[in-house]
């Protein structure tokens, strides 16, 4: 099935038809508003804190620390982006491991003693960054997202998956070679691991970072809590079992790490595993991703519904908001499923990655899931600082539908991915110039997860002349059989 490009919409009005047409309730304005009239311009308060704009940097890890952890070149350069991108949250950077087992790759950074003056470099060059484009450093708000990759480690070789789980999953265990019970965490594993997480929030606060992600995401080991239903023991089962990972990483920290704030990166809803269709999958093209038969209800998700498990389920993600406000959690960022086995939910494209399946919708559809979802949790917990997710495919509309829902409410901050790959300064560009450099528009080809997957470090090889004109960009099109 071909879908109509965004970039063959050429006005606000022909776009919201094709919204129409798809069924999917978003927003969106005519033209882009510069501050200070645009929503996008307003500060947000986060308690004495003020968050001088809306517009967010989302994590974006690109699989090119050193083997040690440290940031390289690449990374310092993706993170001076950022600081140039104009907006005032960056929220985490890019996934770090909190210990090298955890670690979802050789080259994902790692936070440790030896390594805090990377992390000092990398923060630093951010600010720097920021100042020199925008003038000032008021009202940026910076934190690092802190993770154990769980099911996806693979810490010694691309190649290797080393995984460490909560629960066995009929379809995921046979994707990663997972045939026995051998990988399974203990409480007891888990009690240590907290204790890590909480040594590593230390550092983040010793660094000088505004506040910490205790990721919840995209089938990583936090995200495997919620979803651990059929686990025995403290916890899995009961969703306040489920849960209790988070909440003692959150009383480990706010004893021991008092002044650093707290947020939250959370798949809010999921869906079971899909697959490309083998009956539409050729030589040259994998087919439409369908979703894994699953037997009986689906007990293996959270935010999706059992009996159907291809539709999300909010009863326990609402729960999920209420305990963070419980521990007083204010900064939420919502997201959902998987990059592994759910890509078209979770980074919606027209092109898919390597590992993935031809999109089975209108990847418009997913971008209005996604926000809908930041929709709900605001509506829930409107104290909260929302931050929606999956704006990039929206193109030459991105500001225009950014603006609205953020008007309206239904979130408080525009939070951009692969866009803050190639084009990160279109927050800048629309709050100052009212304009987009079209030549810059993330067009959702992929690349950026499939180099990694195939073993090299990302970036926007198609759009970046970085990335385009470098040796890797050569390596890419050779494995993927351009060249
Ligand atoms: C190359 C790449 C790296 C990513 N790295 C991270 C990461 O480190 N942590 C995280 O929470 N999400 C990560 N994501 C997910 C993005 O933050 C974001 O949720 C996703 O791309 C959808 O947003 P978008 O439509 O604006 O791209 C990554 C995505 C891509 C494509």
């Amino acid at each position: 099935m071909a879908y109509p490009r965004v970039s063959t919409f050429k006005t606000a009005t022909q776009f919201r038809n094709r919204l129409a047409e798809l069924g999917v309730d978003l927003p969106c304005d005519d033209a882009i508003l510069t501050a200070p009239e645009s929503p996008l311009s307003r500060p947000a308060r986060h308690g004495e804190r003020t968050i001088e704009n809306r517009w967010a940097i989302q994590p974006m890890e690109g699989w090119d620390g050193t083997s040690e952890g440290l940031p390289s070149d690449y990374t310092l350069r993706r993170w001076r982006r950022f600081g140039e991108s104009g907006a005032k949250l960056i929220w985490g950077g890019e996934a770090v491991a909190v210990r090298h087992d955890g670690r979802a790759n050789p080259n994902q950074l790692l936070i440790n003693e030896e390594n805090l003056p990377g992390f000092e470099r990398l923060l630093g060059e951010l600010k720097a960054a920021h100042r020199e484009k925008t003038g000032s450093c008021n009202g940026l708000y910076i934190g690092l997202q802190l993770t154990h990759s769980g099911r996806y480690c693979r810490p010694n070789r691309k190649v290797l998956p080393e995984p460490r789980i909560l629960y066995r999953h009929p379809i995921l265990d046979r994707r990663v070679g997972i045939e026995d019970d051998s990988t399974l965490l203990t409480d007891d594993d888990i009690d240590r691991l907290i204790e890590d997480f909480i040594q590593a929030a230390k550092k983040v606060a010793k660094v000088g970072f505004d506040f910490v992600d205790l990721k919840h995401c995209h089938g990583y080991l936090g995200h495997e809590f919620l979803s651990a239903h059929t686990r025995p023991g403290r916890y899995g089962g009961s969703l306040e079992n489920r849960t209790r990972f988070l909440r003692n990483l959150v009383a480990g920290i706010r004893s021991e790490v008092p002044g650093l704030e707290i947020g939250v990166r959370v798949s809010l809803f999921d869906f079971v595993p899909f697959r490309p269709d083998p009956s539409t999958t050729t030589a040259s093209q994998m087919g439409e991703g369908i979703p894994e038969p699953s037997e009986g209800p689906y007990r293996f998700g959270f935010g999706v519904r059992a009996d159907n498990p291809t539709h999300p389920d909010f009863t326990e993600s609402l729960e999920f908001l209420a305990v963070l406000r419980e521990l007083g959690i204010r900064l939420v960022n919502v997201t959902c499923g998987s990059p592994y086995y759910n890509p078209h939910i979770q980074r919606p494209a027209l092109f898919p990655p390597s590992d993935g399946y031809q999109p089975p919708e209108d990847p418009l559809v997913g971008v209005g899931r996604l926000l809908d979802a930041a929709r709900r949790a605001k509506q829930a917990f409107p104290e909260a600082l929302v931050v929606g997710t999956g704006f990039t495919y929206l193109q030459e509309f991105l500001p225009l539908v950014g603006q609205a829902v953020v008007r309206e409410g239904w979130m408080d901050f525009v939070g951009i991915g692969r866009m803050a790959l190639v084009y990160p300064d279109i927050a800048y560009d629309s709050l100052v110039k009212g304009e987009l450099d079209r030549k810059r528009l993330c067009r959702t080809f992929s690349d950026c997860t499939t180099a990694p997957r195939k073993g090299l470090i990302s970036g926007c090889f198609p759009l970046d002349p970085f990335y385009k004109n470098s040796e890797v960009g050569a390596q890419l099109r050779e494995l993927k059989g351009e060249n």
